[in-house]
C-alpha cells in the first residue's frame, strides 16, 4: 500500500521533525476513515492511538488492543489522509522484550497499513529499540510522561514529573531524541516541565496535558468532540458536544418512529415512477 494518496503528497516524519521551533504542530488521533478524511483538512500529523481500545472498542485501558487491531484501524485510517504524516502505535507486548520483536512488529505495521511512522511508549530502557528501528528505516516518535501502557505501574493516569521525578522525564525524552526519535510525545506533565524538555530537546515535542510551550498538540478526537464520555482527562477542553447532539438525534428519530411517522414511498421515490 502506498502511503501516498491520489489526492496530494503526505507531511513525512523529516517535515514534521523540521518544524522544531516553528509553526506549531496540529494532531489529532483517528481510527476510521470518515474521521481520518476530517482530522486531515486541519492536522500535520494524525495518529492511529492505541486509545482506540478503550474510545471505540470499550476496554477498560489499552493493555488489550492486538497489533491486529493496530493493522485494521490503520489500514482504514490510511484511507482517509491526504496530507497529514500517518503514525500508528505499537500496541502494549508487541515491542517491549526486544528491538528485535518491536523490529517485527513495526515492519508489519509500516508494510500493512501504509504508516509513515510508528509511536512506542516508554524512555531511557527503549532507547536502544528506537535507534534499531531508526537505523532499519522506521521512523520512531517516542512518548514519555504518563504513558497509559504503564497505567498498573504508575498506580493510575496521574501527572508525571512533579518535583524531582522531572529529570528522569527529562532525560527519557533526551534519550529518545538520541536515540533518533523524530518527535516525542509528552503527556500529562506539569507545564513548568514540558517547557524545559521542549527548551532542551532537538526534535519537537507533541504535548498532551504538557503546556503551551510545546511545538505541537495531540488530544483523542472524540475527547474534543465531546463523543466519549467513559473518560474526560481535565485538560481536554471539547470544541463540540457531538455526543449529545447525536442523543438528540436518536431520540428525535425513536419518537418519529413510535407515532408511526415514517416517509410515504410514494413521495420519497417520487422521481424513480411507480413504487410497488
Ligand atoms: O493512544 C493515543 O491516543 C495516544 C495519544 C493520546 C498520545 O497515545
Amino acid at each position: 500500500m502506498s502511503a501516498q494518496s491520489e489526492a496530494g503528497r503526505r507531511l513525512t516524519p523529516s517535515e514534521i521533525r523540521a518544524r522544531k521551533g516553528g509553526q506549531p504542530i496540529v494532531c489529532l488521533t483517528a481510527y476510521t476513515t470518515p474521521v481520518a478524511r476530517i482530522a486531515d483538512t486541519a492536522c500535520d500529523l494524525v495518529l492511529v492511538g492505541d486509545s482506540v481500545g478503550m474510545v471505540l472498542h470499550g476496554l477498560p485501558d489499552t493493555l488489550g488492543v492486538t497489533l491486529e487491531m493496530m493493522i485494521l484501524h490503520g489500514r482504514a485510517v490510511a484511507r482517509g489522509l491526504a496530507r497529514a504524516c500517518m503514525v500508528v502505535d505499537l500496541p502494549f507486548a508487541s515491542y517491549e522484550a526486544s528491538p528485535q520483536q518491536a523490529f517485527a512488529a513495526a515492519a508489519r505495521v509500516m508494510a500493512e497499513t501504509g504508516a509513515q511512522a510508528v509511536k512506542l511508549e516508554g524512555g531511557q530502557h527503549m532507547a536502544e529499540t528506537v535507534a534499531f528501528l531508526v537505523t532499519r528505516g522506521i521512523p520512531v516518535m517516542g512518548h514519555v510522561g504518563l504513558t497509559p501502557q504503564a497505567v498498573n505501574t504508575l498506580g493510575g493516569y496521574k501527572v508525571q514529573g512533579r518535583g524531582a521525578a522531572g529529570e528522569r522525564i527529562a532525560a527519557d525524552a533526551r534519550a529518545l531524541a538520541e536515540a533518533g526519535a523524530f518527535a516525542v510525545v509528552l503527556e500529562k506533565v506539569p507545564e513548568g516541565l514540558g517547557r524545559r524538555i521542549t527548551e532542551a530537546l532537538p526534535v519537537p515535542t507533541i504535548g498532551i496535558g504538557a503546556g503551551a510551550a510545546c511545538d505541537g498538540q495531540v488530544l483523542v478526537i472524540d475527547d474534543m468532540l465531546g463523543l466519549f464520555a467513559a473518560f474526560r482527562p481535565k485538560f481536554v477542553k471539547r470544541y463540540a458536544e457531538l455526543g449529545r447532539t447525536a442523543e438528540a438525534a436518536v431520540a428525535a428519530y425513536a419518537e418519529e418512529v413510535r407515532a408511526r411517522r415514517f416517509p410515504a414511498p410514494e413521495h420519497v421515490f417520487a422521481d424513480e415512477g411507480e413504487t410497488k
